[in-house]
């Protein structure tokens, strides 16, 4: 992907970037600036689009059936979500305007991602995580305090939206992790480029796409599987998790891709050419060995009360792991992952290990033996605190608390949140 002409970033490097609606003085906008903004530009296009095209595809009767206990829940939700990136893509384009740039306009196509409401659900999560995961990266790439002061005001409400999707997923954790993973412009287009329809030259060239193809739910001791353009068998290549507050990826051969224990929340996820980790930072992270992705999902392990009142609310159904993906390629792992949640009952071979959450106060080392694990992040916390977890709120214990979701009263037969 290319700029068809680079007058786009001259002009804004000749003039002073200004958000309009931000307390912002002028200042004079570099190039690295300049592309971030166009980025966000289409970033917030897409968003913009995704929820309008959703809201107005659905019924109240379609999120009722979906599971939520009131149709409202979800739609004053995506009304919210959906009015604060128009918003932002507002002012975005008016800056860029103001600057005598002419902002980037594409073409998105949903229908992989619209067919039903849980998918429609299950994807919002996903690009919103992306969108924390764009700003996150870019503001590495920012030069000017106050530009970078203005895309993190935007930050922080991509990651309450995101939030408010982890509960929405009935099987999330609200927060299910201390950290957000950063990724790198050219990371967020491949993810992002599934749903651009028709030229979108932003001038950057995206990593190759990595579709997770698994059916069933993904949880602790899930072989994954993917697909990408670029691979065509296991030999020579591995795979890399990567979770929030983890220094590095989870480095493993590509046919013995096993989802460890102890991970709860997104993992983005790599194909690379080499055994070595990558870094869970854009500015070090290794470009050349990557092959494919990142793809994003959602390991459900730690199902909270939350989202049990709002989805699936009264079924008794507790959904002890779920999947939810996004990906490239038509968003075909989208589809996938929202027909697998939740594994129970469904048929597919559910992995048992899945079934039981990690006790809120595990800690151990993580399966690369870098860091402890606590079982809700990879973050490491002194070994003293371990007692105090279970009165930390962070997480529900199955084992002490009553009135915490437990994976032993999952009923494989109850209705599944997403049906
Ligand atoms: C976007 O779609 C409209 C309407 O179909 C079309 O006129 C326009 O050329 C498209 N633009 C791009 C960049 O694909
Ligand atoms: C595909 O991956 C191989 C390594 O497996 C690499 O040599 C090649 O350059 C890659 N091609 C593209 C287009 O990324």
């Amino acid at each position: 992907m290319r700029y068809s002409s680079s007058s786009v970033l001259a002009a804004l490097a000749a003039a002073p970037l200004l958000v309009s609606a931000a307390p912002l003085r002028a200042r004079a906008a570099t190039a690295a600036d300049a592309l971030v903004f166009q980025f966000a530009n289409v970033l917030e296009q897409l968003e913009t689009e995704f929820y309008a095209q959703g809201l107005a595809k659905f019924q109240d009767s379609d999120f009722t059936a979906a599971g939520f206990s009131s149709s409202l829940l979800a739609t004053q939700t995506l009304t919210t979500i959906q009015q604060d990136e128009a918003t932002h893509l507002t002012v975005i384009q008016q800056t860029l305007k103001d600057n005598g740039a002419t902002p980037l306009v594409c073409n998105f196509t949903f229908d992989s991602a619209l067919t039903d409401v849980p998918t429609l659900a299950a994807t919002a999560r996903v690009v919103e995580y992306v969108g924390v995961a764009a700003y996150l990266g870019g503001a590495t790439i920012i030069q000017t305090p106050q530009f970078l002061d203005a895309a993190a005001s935007i930050l922080t409400v991509e990651a309450r939206h995101q939030t408010v999707l982890n509960i929405l997923s009935g099987t999330g954790s609200a927060i299910p992790s201390a950290f957000d993973i950063p990724l790198t412009p050219q990371e967020v287009l491949s993810i992002a480029g599934g749903f651009v329809a028709g030229p979108c030259d932003l001038g950057l060239t995206a990593t190759n796409p990595l579709a997770v193809t698994n059916t069933g739910a993904i949880s602790s001791g899930t072989l994954l599987t993917f697909k990408a353009t670029n691979v065509t068998g296991t030999d020579g290549l591995f795979c890399n998790m990567m979770t929030g507050g983890a220094p590095f990826s989870i480095n493993l051969a590509l046919d013995q891709c096993i989802v460890p224990p102890g991970i709860n929340g997104p993992v983005a996820i790599w194909i690379t050419s080499d055994d070595q980790p990558l870094v869970n930072n854009v500015v070090d992270r290794a470009t050349t060995q990557q092959v494919a992705g990142p793809a994003i999902i959602f390991i459900d392990s730690q199902p909270e009360v939350l989202g049990q009142m709002v989805r699936g609310s009264g079924t008794g159904s507790i959904v002890s792991t779920t999947t939810q993906t996004i990906s490239p390629d038509q968003a075909a792992s989208i589809i996938a992952g929202a027909s697998a949640t939740p594994a129970s009952g469904n048929g597919q071979a559910a992995p048992a290990p899945a079934s039981t959450p990690l006790p809120a106060d595990f800690v151990g080392p993580s399966p690369d033996g870098k860091v402890t694990v606590n079982g809700l992040t990879m973050v490491p916390r002194p070994a003293a605190s371990a007692s105090a977890s279970a009165s930390d709120g962070s997480a529900p214990s199955s084992a002490t608390d009553s009135s915490a979701p437990s994976a032993t009263s999952a009923d494989p037969s109850a209705p599944s949140a997403s049906s």
